[in-house]
C-alpha cells in the first residue's frame, strides 16, 4: 500500500502529479481552508501532511495524524504555523519552501514601495471615480524613491533581494539584523544599524523578518513614533511584525506618510480604519503569487515529502533537531 499523503488545499496540479506518482493522495475538495477540528479529521492516520500557511501545525493536530506522521511540508517559506518542539518531541519533519519565491517576493516588494510613494492605488481609484480634469502642474504629488534612505528590518534572502533591486533606483541600504552579512554590505553598499537608527533613518522601511515571538510587533506605536513623518512603512513579511492597529492610528495622526501592505495581522480581516486610510496600498498576500513560482514551491514541497518518506534528508528542514539520531 501506498503511503498516504494528505493537501490541506488544491495546490498546483503539477505538484499533485508528483506526489500522486509515489503516494495516495487526498486533497481538501473545497476551495478553502479548513477549521483545526476539520483539520484534525481529515489528517489522520497519514505519513505525510502539505500544509498552508493559514494551517496550524501544533501537537493536537499531530497527535491526530498519530505516530505514523512523519513530515509536515509548508507550502511557504514561512512557517510560523509550526509548532517546532512539537513536531520535533514527536519525530516529524517540518519544510518550507525557501529560495524560489525571493524574486517575487522582492519585485512585489518593490511594487508596493512604489505603488505607495506614487500614490497609485489612489490616483487609480480617482481616475476611475471620473474625477480627474486634466494635467496641473501641483496635481496628485508624490515622493521621490530615487536616492531615498531604504531601510532592511531583517537581510535574510528576501531582504536582501529587495535590496539589490532598490540599487536600481539608488536607494541607499541601512539594514537591521542579528548579524552583520558583510558579503550584502560589498554587494549593495549597505550599512548595518540598529533598530533605532533604521527607524530615524529610513524614508522607506521594508520589513523581512520572520513572525516570532521577539519579532511580533517589531513596529508598535513607539516604533511608528521614532519614524519620519515622510516615512513609508512595507510590510510583506507577515502581519503581527507590526501592530496593525498603531499603524493605523499613525497614518491618521502623520505620524508617517504612509504603507504598503501585502499582510496582516488578522487575515483575511483589516484593522478598524485602515480600509479608510488613502495613503495606504493594501495587497491580498500575494507577494509569491506568480504561477512559476508556485510551480517551483510545489516542487520543493513534492521534493521533501518524496526523500522523508524514502527515508533521505529533506532538502530544506526548519526543525532540523529532529534529523539528529536520538540517544
Ligand atoms: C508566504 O507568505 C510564504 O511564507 O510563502
Ligand atoms: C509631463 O507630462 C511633462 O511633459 O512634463
Amino acid at each position: 500500500m501506498k503511503p498516504s499523503v494528505y493537501v490541506t488545499r488544491a495546490i498546483p496540479e503539477e505538484t499533485l502529479a508528483a506526489l500522486r506518482a509515489h503516494f495516495d493522495v487526498e486533497v481538501n475538495p473545497d476551495d478553502r481552508a479548513l477549521s483545526a477540528g476539520e483539520l484534525r479529521r481529515a489528517v489522520r492516520g497519514r505519513a505525510a501532511i502539505v500544509s498552508l500557511l493559514t494551517d496550524r501545525i501544533d501537537a493536537e493536530l499531530l497527535d491526530a495524524a498519530g505516530p505514523g506522521c512523519r513530515i509536515v511540508a509548508n507550502y511557504a517559506v514561512g512557517f510560523n504555523n509550526f509548532d517546532l518542539a512539537a513536531a520535533t518531541a514527536r519525530g516529524v519533519v517540518l519544510t518550507n519552501t525557501p529560495g524560489v519565491l525571493d524574486d517575487a517576493t522582492a519585485t512585489h516588494t518593490m511594487a508596493l514601495l512604489l505603488a505607495t510613494a506614487r500614490r497609485l492605488a489612489e490616483a487609480d481609484r480617482f481616475v476611475r471615480a471620473g474625477k480627474w480634469h486634466g494635467w496641473a502642474p501641483l496635481f496628485f504629488l508624490g515622493q521621490d524613491v530615487d536616492g531615498k534612505v531604504l531601510g532592511i528590518a531583517g537581510a535574510g534572502r528576501i531582504g536582501r533581494n529587495v535590496a539589490r533591486k532598490a540599487r536600481a533606483f539608488d536607494m541607499q541600504i541601512l539594514y537591521a539584523d542579528a548579524v552583520r552579512n558583510e558579503a550584502f554590505e560589498r554587494d549593495v553598499g549597505a550599512r548595518m544599524v540598529d533598530k533605532e537608527t533604521l527607524l530615524r533613518q529610513s524614508d522607506f522601511l521594508s520589513l523581512h523578518l520572520p513572525l516570532t515571538g521577539e519579532t511580533r510587533h517589531y513596529i508598535d506605536a513607539a516604533a511608528l513614533s521614532r519614524m519620519q513623518p515622510s516615512a513609508v512603512l512595507i510590510n510583506a513579511s507577515r502581519g503581527p511584525v507590526v501592530d496593525e492597529r498603531a499603524l493605523v492610528a499613525a497614518l491618521r495622526a502623520g505620524t508617517i506618510a504612509g504603507a504598503g501592505l501585502d499582510v496582516y495581522e488578522n487575515e483575511p480581516e483589516l484593522a478598524a480604519g485602515l480600509a479608510e486610510c488613502e495613503n495606504v496600498v493594501l495587497a491580498p498576500h500575494i507577494a509569491s503569487a506568480t504561477r512559476r513560482t508556485r510551480l517551483d514551491m510545489g516542487a520543493i514541497v513534492a521534493r521533501n515529502v518524496i526523500k522523508v518518506l524514502g527515508g533521505e534528508a529533506p532538502d530544506c528542514c526548519v526543525n532540523p533537531d529532529v534529523l539528529r539520531p536520538r540517544g
